[in-house]
């Protein structure tokens, strides 16, 4: 694929907000042995290592399953679960670490080539593993010894830290081992979860082998909160993977890890789409309330008039009766937050113009500034272009620079639709902007 240099210069400015947020900040990465031994790994690795050198601390955790069946398939071998939950037996045991040791040696390896003809050339990984997870016995449960399978018991938290201060990126096999000098076998999912909560991890990233979490329609679900993941853990199967994944991301969450995703690893790229453009790719886990955008109905009339009336007493907007608002209602969209109305816009179409006009756009003044006006008008934009249509317009006196930072262009009062040209307000003297879609 190329892209032209305009392009490439307007990606690269949409990209630049991401970078500033994501620096220094620590992410632990989880991904399974499927990963590493796809075609797509070496893509994945160039990812990480660009990651690394925007200043990203990396924590990867990677998971054993394929690797340790396929071992004991060999052997004519099978594992045994419980609760979803592998029971390891002394002979598995051996297999597990097998599995791990080898997988570690290929991961890092792979971070240790030369990444000359790749995006990353000239860049220098370095890579540490170690003792860093203390592990206990899981121990009996519903009369099942699970034996040589384990559970956290404390994390070296400040060995980590001072590895990922030297700018090394830190991978952890899915392996405890304990006091009493032997090593357990651990769930790579809940371990990524437990090292994101004790390290106090920005992000938390499921790499896995699904688009993300989907709903009952089969929809990619694009966000959930906390209570909502919840829901869909107890209507999940334990023994799923899915169940696994959002088990691990809700404790995580609730430990205080702001935002946990779950991405197609299968994507090449996704985890710079999920990190660095608005849209992102798979599902987002989040413990923070975030703000909902939909369409409005009668029963916002309220709260879209107290977000308008200060905006019209200064003039800013055109006043709206009550009940006109009544009558256009099904043109906004709100953004709201806690129940609360924060945002609004509407779109009015032109059918026979093919055009829209964008009006009515205000954003509550407690919420300015964070991106929430340009994400509306984002969303508009798609509604329009799901409308066929070719351009949206606005007429505004005190935001024409904030339009024409987002590509509209100063367009004159012939240009708009003759109907709505026919109720321009000249002395209101609104400057005409149109932006194409
Ligand atoms: C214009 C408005 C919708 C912007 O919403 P917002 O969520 O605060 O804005 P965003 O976060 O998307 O963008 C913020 C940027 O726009 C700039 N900006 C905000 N209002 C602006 C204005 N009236 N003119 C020019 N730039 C403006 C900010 O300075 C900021 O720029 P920076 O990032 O370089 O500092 C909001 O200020 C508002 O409700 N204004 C009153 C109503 C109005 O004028 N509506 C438009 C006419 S329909």
């Amino acid at each position: 694929m190329t892209i032209d240099a305009s392009q490439f210069v307007k990606w690269f400015r949409a990209a630049t907000p991401y970078i500033h947020v994501h620096r220094n900040k620590t992410f632990v990465i989880k991904f399974d042995d499927d990963a590493v031994h796809s075609d797509g790994f070496n893509h994945l690795i160039h990812d990480l290592a660009l990651l690394n050198s925007l200043g990203i601390q990396l924590v990867l955790v990677y998971g054993t399953r394929a690797s340790i069946e396929k071992l004991l398939n060999s052997e004519q071998l099978s594992l045994e679960y419980h609760k979803g939950m592998r029971v390891t037996t002394a002979a598995v045991m051996d297999y597990v670490k097998e599995a791990a040791g080898k997988l570690r040696i290929e991961i890092e390896a792979k971070l240790s080539m030369g990444l000359g003809n790749t995006p990353m050339s000239n860049a220098e990984l370095r890579v540490c593993s170690g003792n860093y997870v203390t592990a206990k016995p899981l121990g009996i449960l519903d009369g099942v010894d699970f034996q040589f399978t384990g559970e956290i018991r404390s994390i070296d938290t400040d060995a980590i830290f001072a590895k990922l201060k030297g700018h090394e990126i830190v991978l952890v096999p899915p392996i405890g081992y304990s006091t009493t000098g032997e090593a357990f076998n651990l769930s790579a999912d809940k371990l990524a979860s437990s090292l994101a909560t004790h390290l106090r991890a920005d992000k938390l990233i499921y790499l896995m082998e699904a688009e993300g979490l989907v709903d009952s329609d089969g929809r990619l679900i694009r966000q959930l909160l906390l209570d909502e993941a919840r829901t869909l853990l107890a209507d999940s199967e334990e023994t799923t993977a899915i169940h696994s994944y959002l088990d691990a991301a809700i404790i995580a969450c609730a430990g205080g890890v702001p935002r946990v995703h779950l991405i197609d690893r299968r994507i090449d790229g996704a985890i710079l789409q999920e990190l660095f453009t608005r849209d992102g790719s798979g599902t987002m886990i989040s413990n923070l309330p975030y703000d909902v955008i939909r369409p409005a109905g009668i029963d916002d009339i309220n709260g879209i008039l107290e977000l308008l009336e200060p905006l019209e007493r200064q003039g800013v907007l055109v006043e709206r009766s009550r009940e006109k608002l009544e009558l256009e209602i099904d043109h906004f969209t709100v953004m709201e937050r806690d129940g609360v109305i924060i945002a609004c816009a509407a779109l009015y179409p032109f059918a026979a113009e093919h055009t829209a006009e964008f009006a009515c756009l205000a954003v509550h003044p407690e919420y300015n500034n964070e991106g929430r006006g340009e994400q509306l008008l984002s969303f508009m934009e798609n509604a329009a272009a799901r409308k066929k249509l070719k351009s949206i317009f606005a007429l505004t006196t005190h935001a024409e620079h904030w339009f024409l930072e987002r590509g509209f262009a100063n367009a004159a009062l012939e240009n708009l639709p003759v109907e709505r040209k026919a109720l321009y307000n000249f002395q209101r003297n609104s400057k005409v902007l149109i932006k194409k879609l």
